[in-house]
């Protein structure tokens, strides 16, 4: 009897724990991720919900995975779904009795899934012009010798690393030699690549290899090795950061520092494993470096989930003790397609160092998109050559890695070194110092705008080159910044049809110098604009932000191939182009329309975020982790926003010299800038009252001279006469008032120390592309824009980059590649 029973429980402990043992995969389970409050146990929520509790979501505290095998989910879903009704009414006590399961303690769910969104930011359409190579230079190369025997460097591709040290194209490198000569080399940082793994078993890796910090996400294993027979992409950017210096292959930028490998491009992944993929080891992992994201074929507008995005300010707030993981993401490389790196959720994220590609003539290879986002470039391939470093194999190499993926692990290599100096750097001290001390490229075709704080900004290649050397230099005797302060508009209210055409639809916001004191806010660095517009094709259309002081950042720029009938919905898009300003003053984003044919759109709203440095670093608290419900709002309790609409009138820009060398000029403008012709028209501060939409016209039966558009108050014609006379007299009151406060302002904004500084917008455009089009510049005055919208008709205002939109964020030379890169 006994025996029977005890065989009976044994049997039972065995099923059950054979159940167990099975491995539990999308084929037989579904996957939740829970948010639970401080109170909630994971094992007493998996015993509520009869779930089986898979662990925490990496680093993220509170966050926990659970499972149920197939037919056992529909009831958890729906019992889940039942609590985010709950929590949406809010849980008042009275409503509710308290839930006796404590299941209210569940503040956050999601039914987990596979997907294979994130793909390697490989070049399909490769860049195979071949420029015109002088051949070696030999004093550079007899230099690029003394350094080799210097530094005992008998790598054996070491010669052909062009981006360490070009002989040819002298000057076209990282400029990292410098940094090894005083003995700078990464000791003591360890860079993860987030990819498809990393051949820790490839003599030029291994002595780097750093197995704490490496995890294979795709197999759930330990070790993140190389197993698809294209997993090459990892491998060959670590490489890039830290192939050692060992007589196999070549060198890494930081070839005495660490890399680890975390595995998660090769299979398609949840959004926990990725959450948890990039806080992997995030005390002893400094920096992630991330060459993939959405597709880049000009149609995809893809942003992390949630739950990635939690992670990913995890990192920055708990990450490297608190200093924050440095993410640093390949810009993209769609540009053949029309696309920009402002559709992409990672690469416009404030918390990564978003990086382009050049090549090694210092040219724009065709593939590397632009964006307000992008911060720098390094090199890559392009021009006939690409990057050299270590492949998957025990001593093999490659000379064929390319595309943005390969010059984001460059940035990543020149951060290690900087952290090696200075490891008490924060992530925005990291942005600040590649924003100081890049070399800005100048190239034909490119707009280039001279900032406030004296940096020429482009959106092709960000504040430009990575300089290592300087980077480096800069980061030994850099102050660190104060904490992280923001400042939040209100959603502002626009609800207004998009004109097609060369036409805008523009929007203002002012923000005060009250505004950023409340929000502990003293300098500018990111900016993001979060907006909703309807459209029947997205590809139509373009954003543009003007910052108060002069600054035009092109948010997002037409696609043709992106027929996507959904317009923006709580889309942010980010800059990096007002960084150091102020903050304060009006902000203006124009939406337009750019094509015409049947596809129309309402610009719905938008808000803005101002994100920078505070004023008292002591009050500062980190940003909470982002909710799912930071834009939940109804339209209706958004706040009216100015705005501004005038038909395009095309005006014939003053012909200017545009030879790089006088670029941004210091000189006062030209009497060539048109003149105020019509009332002066400054916009004003949002006010509830503004109410630009609500002008509809009146219906009424014409018993009246007047057109028929215009109200007769049920008035005899006489009355009406009075009526319409006494109204032209207080609108020609009106603007005499309105033409004294112009005056007074321009006097004010005269002595204003911003005036001291002016920039140039050179617009070089692609003769061939644009028959048209001649070179042309323009030149404003950067410290009055507010006041210049004054000066100028809104026609002026509004048509101002209209061709920019189309130009210089589209590559026309887009030639098929003769090998696979
Ligand atoms: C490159 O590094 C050297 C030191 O090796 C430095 O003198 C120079 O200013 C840096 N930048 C450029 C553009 O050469």
């Amino acid at each position: 009897m006994r025996l029977t029973k005890s065989i009976a429980a044994l049997s039972l402990l065995f099923t059950s724990s054979l159940a167990e043992l099975l491995p539990r995969s999308y084929d037989t389970h579904d996957f939740f991720a829970l948010h639970l409050d401080d109170s909630l146990k994971p094992e007493h929520v998996a015993e509520a919900l009869g779930a089986h509790h898979e662990g925490q979501i990496g680093s993220l505290p509170g966050h926990h995975k659970f499972s149920l095998p197939h037919g056992q989910a529909s009831t958890v879903e729906s019992l889940l779904n039942e609590l985010k009704v709950r929590r949406k009414r809010g849980s008042d006590p009275a409503l509710y009795d308290k839930r006796e399961d404590g299941l209210d303690g569940i503040l956050w769910s999601q039914k987990l899934a596979l997907k294979d969104r994130l793909h390697k930011r490989v070049p399909i359409e490769l860049d195979s012009r071949t420029g015109q190579s002088p051949g070696p230079a030999p004093e550079a190369v007899d230099r690029q010798k003394l350094i080799a025997s210097n530094l005992a460097i008998k790598d054996p591709e070491f010669q052909k690393q062009w981006h360490l040290f070009n002989t040819e194209q002298v000057g076209n490198d990282l400029n990292v030699t410098g940094v090894w000569l005083e003995g700078i080399t990464g000791k003591g940082v360890v860079t993860a690549i987030v990819d498809d793994g990393l051949d820790m078993y490839s003599n030029d890796l291994k002595d780097n290899y750093f197995a704490e910090g490496s995890w294979d996400f795709n197999e759930n294993y330990q070790e993140p090795k190389p197993l698809l027979f294209d997993d090459k992409h990892g491998t060959r950017c670590a490489g890039e950061v830290a192939a050692v210096r060992n007589g196999v292959c070549g060198v890494g930028m930081a070839y005495d520092g660490k890399v680890a490998g975390i595995r998660i491009l090769s299979k398609p992944i949840d959004d926990a494993d990725e959450a948890a993929s990039i806080n992997y080891g995030f005390q002893q992992n400094h920096i992630y470096s991330c060459s993939w994201g959405p597709r880049d074929d000009g149609q995809t507008m893809e942003a992390p989930g949630i739950l990635v995005k939690r992670a990913m300010v995890n990192g920055i707030v708990n990450g490297r003790d608190g200093k924050g993981s440095i993410y640093v993401f390949a810009a993209g490389n769609g540009a053949a397609h029309d696309d920009n790196c402002n559709f992409d959720g990672y690469t416009n994220s404030i918390y990564s160092v978003t990086v382009g590609a050049l090549d090694r003539f210092g040219n724009h290879p065709s593939y590397s998109e632009a964006c307000s986002a992008q911060l720098v470039v390094a090199y890559s391939s392009g021009g006939g050559d690409a990057i050299h470093t270590t492949d998957v194999g025990t001593e093999t190499c490659t000379g064929a890695h390319g595309g943005t993926s390969a010059a984001g692990p460059l940035a990543a290599g020149a951060i290690a070194l900087a952290l090696s100096v200075r490891p008490d750097l924060t992530w925005r001290d990291v942005q600040y110092l590649l924003l100081e001390t890049s070399i800005p490229v100048h190239a034909e075709g490119d707009e280039v705008q001279l900032t406030p704080i004296g940096k020429e900004f482009s959106h092709q290649y960000g504040y430009g080159k990575v300089d290592t050397y300087s980077f480096v230099q800069k980061a030994k005797e850099w102050e660190l910044v104060k904490p992280q302060a923001w400042y939040t508009s209100p959603w502002l209210r626009v609800q207004q049809e998009i004109p097609q055409g060369e036409q805008g639809l523009a929007s203002y916001f002012e923000v005060t110098s009250d505004m950023l004191k409340e929000a502990n806010f003293d300098k500018l660095e990111h900016v993001t604009v979060t907006m909703n517009v309807e459209h029947t094709r997205r590809g139509d259309l373009s954003v543009e932000l003007r910052g108060p002081q002069g600054i035009v950042s092109h948010l997002s720029t037409a696609r043709r191939g992106d027929n996507a009938p959904t317009g923006y919905e709580d889309w942010t898009f980010m800059s990096v182009a007002h960084w150091g300003e102020s903050g304060e003053g009006v902000w203006t984003v124009i939406v337009k329309d750019t094509a015409v044919n049947e596809h129309h759109g309402v610009f719905t709203d938008w808000r803005l975020n101002l994100w920078g440095a505070s004023a008292d670093a002591a009050s500062q608290q980190p940003h909470p982790l982002p909710d799912e419900h930071d834009d939940d709002h109804n339209i209706e309790d958004a706040v009216y926003a100015t705005v501004s609409i005038k038909p395009h009138t095309k005006t014939t820009p003053a012909p200017t010299a545009t030879d790089h060398a006088e670029r941004p000029v210091n000189q006062k403008p030209t009497n060539t800038e048109a003149k105020p012709t019509a009332t002066p028209e400054v916009p004003t501060p949002i006010e509830d009252e503004e109410t630009a939409p609500t002008a509809e016209p009146t219906e009424t039966a014409s018993s009246s001279f007047l057109p028929s558009f215009l109200p007769t108050f049920g008035a005899t014609p006489h009355t009406q006469v009075w009526i319409y006379a006494s109204i032209v007299l207080i609108l020609i009151f009106c603007i005499a008032l309105g033409v004294y406060f112009y005056v007074q302002r321009r006097n004010r904004l005269r002595n204003n120390p911003h005036d001291d500084y002016e920039f140039e917008i050179i617009d070089d455009e692609d003769d061939a592309q644009v028959p048209l089009a001649g070179r042309r510049g323009r030149r404003r005055r950067g410290g009055e824009l507010y006041n210049a919208f004054a000066e100028e008709s809104d026609e002026e205002l509004l048509s101002e980059n209209d061709d920019d939109d189309e130009v210089p964020f589209r590559d026309h030379l887009r030639e098929k590649g003769d090998s696979e890169i």
